[in-house]
């Protein structure tokens, strides 16, 4: 029995195949590479060791989907697919609402149609908006979500809660990713954004490198420590585990929907970041503090407990570890040693 890991070869889908092949798992990937590299599958062969099938095709191909179904014998999907640039979707709402809500009815359906019925989905800490209450438990209120992105990952949860109270059968699994950073140990996967990055990390990678000048804070005059925005950075790699954790909690319930933060517990501001990238490589990170973001909040950071709780799943990577890998990533993709 396979899991089907709809955007398999992206960034956390291919660290969680990994994580998925190294505890003996089966597993299937669907990708279009609209945000990926087909090259990521044979990097997953080669860290594990292990072989594996995959589609090349939209998961929002009804008539493919259901040609993967089957062929195979599937025991759950771990929905990776979707875009995820929070500026890009304000420009693009129309493709964000149809590739993401779009795609998901469309798993969801081929699903119920070939009696699968273990999901799980990748969220977003976005759904909580400018959270109310800090650390954010999963109870905390949802909504107010300040782009399309995060809107997308706010309704695909509705969807899914719908969808259970109309057939309690289902065995859905959300979990709400906080910030994912670093990169597999060995260097060969890794986060590649397309163009200039958005998101902090892989920008102050790029400075690192020198394929980009400097860093622009965006805003020192939050009411935070020093000034500049915190947030929950978790290593991809802790992220990943958590989805083979939580896959063993559906196979365990068989049936129930259940929520959970994956997060550290700690925040950490921009300049923290800086000053722990530095530190962690030896590398000058040049900055200038630039004005706010639109659609920026202060600070958000995550209570994990249930998680451990319910899961057994807890972040044991460092700040450093999470930079010594960014940075080796970026090191192996330009062919550095
Ligand atoms: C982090 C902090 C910025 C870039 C978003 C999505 C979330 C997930 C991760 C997809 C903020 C500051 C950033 C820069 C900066 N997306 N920053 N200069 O916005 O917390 O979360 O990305 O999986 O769903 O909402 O992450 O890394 O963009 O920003 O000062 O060049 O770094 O203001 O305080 P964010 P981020």
């Amino acid at each position: 029995m396979a899991v089907l890991l709809p955007g398999g070869a992206g960034y956390i889908g291919s660290h969680t195949a990994v994580e998925l092949l190294n505890a003996g798992k089966e597993i299937i990937i669907i990708d279009n590479y609209s945000n990926s590299k087909p090259e990521v599958l044979e990097k997953i062969k080669q860290i594990t060791g292990k072989d594996f099938k995959s589609y090349t095709m939209d998961y929002r191909d009804k008539e493919k989907l259901e040609k993967v179904f089957e062929e195979n014998q599937i025991e759950a999907v771990i929905n990776f697919a979707g875009y995820k640039a929070v500026g890009e979707s304000v420009q693009k709402p129309l493709e964000y609402y149809d590739n993401n809500i779009g795609g998901a009815i469309t798993v969801l359906e081929t699903m119920k149609k070939y009696g699968v019925n273990k999901f799980i989905f990748s969220s977003s800490a976005t759904v909580y908006g400018d959270p109310e209450v800090i650390p954010i438990t999963e109870d905390c209120k949802t909504g107010g979500t300040t782009n399309p992105y995060g809107t997308t990952k706010l309704f695909i949860e509705q969807i899914l809660k719908d969808t259970y109270n109309s057939d309690n059968t289902w065995d859905i699994c959300i979990l709400r990713y906080f910030n994912p950073v670093g990169s597999h140990e060995s260097g060969k996967i890794g986060e590649e954004p397309q163009g200039i990055p958005n998101n902090l990390m892989p920008y102050i990678a790029r400075v690192a490198s020198g394929q980009l000048e400097q860093l622009s804070v965006f805003g020192n005059d939050y009411n935070t420590p020093d000034g500049t925005g915190v947030r929950d950075y978790i290593h991809v790699v802790d992220l990943a585990k958590g989805h083979v954790l939580a896959l063993n909690k559906l196979e365990k319930e068989q049936k129930g929907l259940y929520i959970y933060n994956l997060g550290t517990g700690t925040g950490y501001s921009v300049l923290d970041m800086v000053k722990a990238f530095e530190k962690s490589t030896g590398k000058n990170i040049p900055y200038k503090i630039a004005p706010r973001r639109a659609g920026d909040i202060a600070t958000c950071y995550a209570d994990p407990q249930k998680a451990k709780k319910e899961l057994g799943w807890e972040a044991t990577k460092t700040l450093e570890d999470m930079c010594k890998d960014s940075w080796n990533y970026i090191q192996m993709s330009q062919g550095k040693e």
